[in-house]
């Protein structure tokens, strides 16, 4: 077994270990394809609510102690059968809704459960792709071995990923201004209350078209809540993986943001008010540093960040044009509030799967408002990195960064 892997994976490991591994996972080859014989009305993307409207069929692979991996399923999308007593339904957050008057279905989140975020693209030449979505499979497998959970054979994970999306190819979008939003979930379905390894656990694979994150069609900055009384994550704790807790928890945070006129929470960490990430995206600083230099600064990777694939595609990005510093670094509020006295500023944005980036405004701290002059920049980095990603996804620009679906 693999350091690092708690859940004594038949797998043989999490992080990529070929042989045991692959010989244990659940294989697409064995595939058992039943799709759905109606189907849906495709929606109008422009139209759609992130998450509300999805495909005709689902991805499903079965697993228990005893048996290890069944085989996988593409059959139509169906509600889960879950007992009462199963160990992703316990030792739970409960989020609530935004307002008190429209609370969200109640659902319970721990860490039994995780989760990836990735999309497909139909491109300019028709052709469907995903974006990095290797990337996705590693820091799911991460999250698996985190949250006790059974590892699997990454490719073979993907394989049946991209059957799925053949099989829905009609549901990704014909506009280059939205994608197919795939969400593979891994829970523990053990019907016992024991605070423990799950010996039984469901993976699943759903998809939900999406529209344009900017409905305008251009950017629309956001404003941020920063206040240390909330922390996202922790040293030692869950934060740098794609755990279902650290999101349940979040959402107290983000309504208390917006009672207080603000879109998103700017998540600090530590006595020195470290700026972490923005919401459910990594942070991104473009200024002139206290050496005089024109550097894009991100927090580095140091257990509390989770590792965004865009993060990562902006920082190789960044590093290939070679134009100005680039730095995985601790960048503290007194760090930005002296940059913005002294006018060395230029951009701030968040970066995730959702929007590729998201330029920042406004940041309440201390009860002051705190303008960043984003917008007022271009923001010609912001753009940049929005244009070059969305270039790549859209088929616009070869890279190896894509996986052809069909
Ligand atoms: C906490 C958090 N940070 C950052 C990101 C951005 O990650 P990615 O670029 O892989 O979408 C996400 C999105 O899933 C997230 O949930």
């Amino acid at each position: 077994m693999m350091k690092g892997c708690q859940n004594e994976c038949p797998a043989g490991g999490c992080t990529g270990g070929a042989t045991k591994q692959a010989s244990e996972s659940f294989k697409a080859a064995d595939l058992i394809i039943n799709p759905a014989t109606t189907f849906k009305e495709k929606p109008d993307p422009s139209g759609l609510v992130f998450g509300t409207v999805f495909t005709d069929n689902m991805l499903t692979v079965e697993w228990s102690l005893t048996s290890g991996w069944e085989k996988p399923y593409i059959r139509p999308l169906e509600n889960l059968s879950l007992h009462p007593a199963s160990s992703s339904l316990h030792y739970a957050v409960e989020p609530r809704g935004e307002t008190e008057e429209n609370l969200v279905p109640m659902v319970w989140l721990n860490e039994y459960t995780l989760f990836e975020g990735m999309k497909a693209y139909r491109g300019v030449d028709g052709k469907i792709r995903l974006f990095r979505p290797t990337l996705n499979m590693d820091r799911m497998v991460r999250s698996a071995a985190r949250a006790t959970l059974p590892c699997f054979d990454k490719e073979e994970l993907l394989e049946c990923i991209r059957k799925l999306v053949e099989v829905e190819k009609e549901w990704v979008p014909h506009s280059t201004s939205a994608s197919l939003y795939i969400r593979p979930t891994l829970i523990g379905t053990e019907p016992s209350l024991g605070v423990k390894k799950p010996t039984k656990a469901l993976l699943y694979v759903i998809l939900s078209p999406v529209g344009p994150y900017f409905a305008s069609g251009s950017f629309n900055p956001i404003s941020l809540w920063a206040d240390p009384k909330y922390v996202r994550a922790w040293k030692g704790g869950t934060g740098d993986c794609k755990l279902g807790g650290n999101y349940g928890s979040s959402i107290y945070a983000q309504r208390e943001a917006m009672e207080l006129g603000c879109q998103q929470v700017l998540w600090l960490y530590g006595e020195d008010h470290q700026i972490t990430e923005v919401g459910t995206m990594n942070l991104f600083l473009y200024w002139e540093n206290e050496d005089g230099e024109e550097e894009l600064a991100t927090p580095p990777l140091d257990g509390i960040i989770l590792p965004g694939v865009t993060r990562q595609s902006i920082l190789e990005l960044a590093r290939k044009w070679g134009e100005f510093k680039v730095s995985e670094r601790y960048i503290t509020m007194s760090d930005l509030t002296a940059a913005l006295e002294e006018n060395r500023v230029k951009e701030m944005f968040g970066a995730g799967t959702a929007c590729v980036v998201c330029p920042i405004s406004k940041i309440l701290y201390k009860g002051k408002n705190l303008h960043i002059p984003t917008m007022e920049n271009g923001p010609q980095l912001a753009t940049r990195f929005l244009n070059q990603l969305t270039d790549i996804q859209y088929g616009r620009e070869d890279s190896e960064w894509t996986l052809l679906v069909s």
